[in-house]
C-alpha cells in the first residue's frame, strides 16, 4: 500500500474524526459532484440520494448471513488481503442464483468487508456500488452485489486469481514470480484502457485511485481496475475541472491537484505514470527504505528516464533480456509525458492506449529490435538482449500466450489467491 496522503495534509473536514487514515480530506462534500451532470450518456445520470443508488443499481443485495456462508464465517484463512477499509475474504455462490454455496462449489467471489463505521467509509462503499452499478467494462472489476444492515458494509466482486500488480511486482517469495516485459506492457495496456473508459464521453468518470494495488489480475493477466470509493463525476458543460477536497495515495496524486484540489482526468493519467514507472522499475513509487535522495521514485528517475543511454538505471534488473532499448526508451518516454508537472502536456488515455498498443505490436513483432540490434553494435551499445555474453532468444507471439496461462507460474496451493 502507498503512504498516506494524511502524512502529508492536514485534515480539515469535519468529517475527518471517523476516517480511515489512508485518506485526507480538505473539506466536507465528496460523494456526488455538485455539477449538474449533462445526460446525454449510456451510463445513467449518477443518483444522487443513498435510497437511489441502492435502487438503481444492477446489483443483488446480499444479507449479512448468505455472505457468512459464503465465505465460511470469514475465516481467517480464507483473507485474500487488506486494505485501508478492511479484509477481503474469499467465498463461493451459485453462479444463477448468486445464494451462497458450499466451498468449492459455485463461483468464487471476493468479499470485502468494511471494518471501521463512520461517515467516510459509508461515502467511500455508496461511491463503490454507484459507479461500479452502472459502470461495465473487461478492464473494470466487476462488482456482483453488496450487503448493507445495520452497521455492516460489505461488497461482493468476481475473483480475480491473481490477486493485485502491487503484490506481483513487489513481494518477492515464490507466491509472486516477477512479471516479464511482455506480462507488463500488457497490463499497463489493459489498464490503460480501463481508465479510457472511465474517461470517454460515455461514462465521464474520474477514478482518483489509481496505484498497483487497485489493478486486478485474473488468471490470464487480464488486468480490472477496483476500488471506486473516491470516483468522481468529471466537469460538464464548460467547466475544466472538478473542484474536491484531496484524496488519494501519497506518491500517485498529481501535484496541481495536491495544490489546488482542482480535479481533472489528467490527474488520473499522472497516477497511470507513476504506476507505468513502477513497472519499469519494479518500486514502489515511495519507500523511505531507499538511500536518501531515492525516497520519491519520480523525482530519482525523472532525469535518467529523459535520456536513452541512462534509462538502464532505472529498469527493473529483473527483466534483463526482455526489451530493446528502443522499446524501454519509448515506455519510458511516455511514463515521463504522463508525469508531466503542466497537465496540458500529459496524454489523454486514449493516446496512451495507442502508444501502448504500439509498444505491444513491436514488442510481438520484434521489429525495434532487429533494428537497434545492429545499430547498437555499431555504437559498441551493450545489446539488452544479450547477458553475460549468451544471447537470450527473442520472446515470440507463441511465448507471450503461453505465459499467459494460469500455468505458466507454480500455482502455490496453500495461497487463498488461488483456487
Ligand atoms: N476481487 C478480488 N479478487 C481477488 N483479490 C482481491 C480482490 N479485491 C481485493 N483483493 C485483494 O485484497 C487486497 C486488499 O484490497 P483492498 O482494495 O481492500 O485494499 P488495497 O487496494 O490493497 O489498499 P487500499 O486500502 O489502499 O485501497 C488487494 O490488494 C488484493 O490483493
Ligand atoms: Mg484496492
Amino acid at each position: 500500500m502507498g503512504v498516506c496522503l494524511s502524512a502529508q495534509i492536514k485534515a480539515e473536514s469535519p468529517f475527518n474524526t471517523v476516517f480511515n487514515s489512508k485518506y485526507v480530506s480538505t473539506d466536507g462534500n465528496d460523494l456526488g459532484s455538485t455539477n449538474d451532470k449533462v445526460s446525454a450518456n449510456s451510463v445513467p445520470q449518477t443518483p444522487r440520494s443513498e435510497g437511489e443508488i441502492l435502487q438503481s443499481s444492477n446489483l443483488k443485495s446480499f444479507t449479512l448471513s448468505e455472505l457468512k456462508t459464503a465465505t465460511r464465517n470469514f475465516r481467517p484463512d480464507s483473507v485474500l488481503g487488506e486494505g485501508g477499509f478492511g479484509s477481503v475474504f474469499k467465498g463461493w455462490i451459485d453462479e444463477n442464483s448468486l445464494t451462497a454455496t458450499k466451498p468449492g462449489t459455485g463461483i468464487v467471489i471476493a468479499v470485502k468487508r468494511l471494518n471501521q463505521d463512520g461517515i467516510q467509509g459509508h461515502r467511500e462503499w455508496l461511491a463503490e456500488v454507484n459507479y461500479l452499478g452502472q459502470l461495465s467494462h473487461p478492464h473494470l472489476v466487476r462488482l456482483i452485489g453488496f450487503c448493507l444492515e445495520d452497521e455492516h458494509r460489505l461488497l461482493v466482486y468476481e475473483f480475480m486469481p491473481r490477486g493485485s500488480l502491487e503484490n506481483h511486482l513487489f513481494r518477492r517469495g515464490s507466491y509472486f514470480q516477477p512479471l516479464s516485459w511482455s506480462l507488463r506492457l500488457k497490463v499497463a495496456l489493459d489498464a490503460a484502457k480501463g481508465l479510457a473508459f472511465l474517461h470517454s464521453a460515455e461514462a465521464k468518470v474520474i477514478y482518483r485511485d489509481f496505484k498497483t494495488s487497485n489493478v486486478l489480475l485474473d488468471s490470464k493477466y487480464n488486468a480490472k481496475l477496483s476500488d471506486f470509493g473516491l470516483a468522481k463525476d468529471g466537469p460538464t458543460g464548460d467547466k475544466s475541472h472538478v473542484s474536491t477536497r484531496v484524496m488519494g495515495t501519497y506518491g500517485y496524486a498529481a501535484p496541481e491537484y495536491l495544490a489546488t484540489g482542482h480535479l481533472t482526468a489528467k490527474s488520473d493519467v499522472y497516477s497511470f505514470g507513476v504506476v507505468l514507472l513502477e513497472m519499469l522499475s519494479g518500486k514502489r513509487a515511495v519507500d523511505k527504505n531507499r538511500p536518501s535522495g531515492q525516497h520519491n521514485l519520480v523525482e530519482w528517475a525523472k532525469p535518467f528516464m529523459a535520456n536513452k543511454r541512462k534509462i538502464f538505471r532505472v529498469l527493473d534488473t529483473r527483466l534483463q533480456g526482455q526489451y530493446s532499448t528502443d522499446d524501454a526508451y519509448k515506455l519510458a518516454t511516455l511514463a515521463l509525458r504522463c508525469l508531466s508537472i503542466e497537465s496540458k502536456f500529459r496524454p489523454n488515455m486514449d493516446q496512451v492506449v495507442t502508444t501502448l498498443e504500439q509498444l505491444q505490436l513491436s514488442n510481438v513483432n520484434g521489429g525495434p529490435r532487429v533494428r537497434r540490434r545492429s545499430a547498437d553494435v555499431n555504437r559498441g551499445h551493450q545489446n539488452p538482449s544479450s547477458v553475460n555474453g549468451s544471447r537470450v532468444r527473442r520472446r515470440s507471439a507463441d511465448d507471450i500466450s503461453r505465459l499467459e496461462t494460469p500455468n505458466a507460474y507454480p500455482r502455490p496451493s496453500a495461497s487463498p489467491l488461488y483456487t
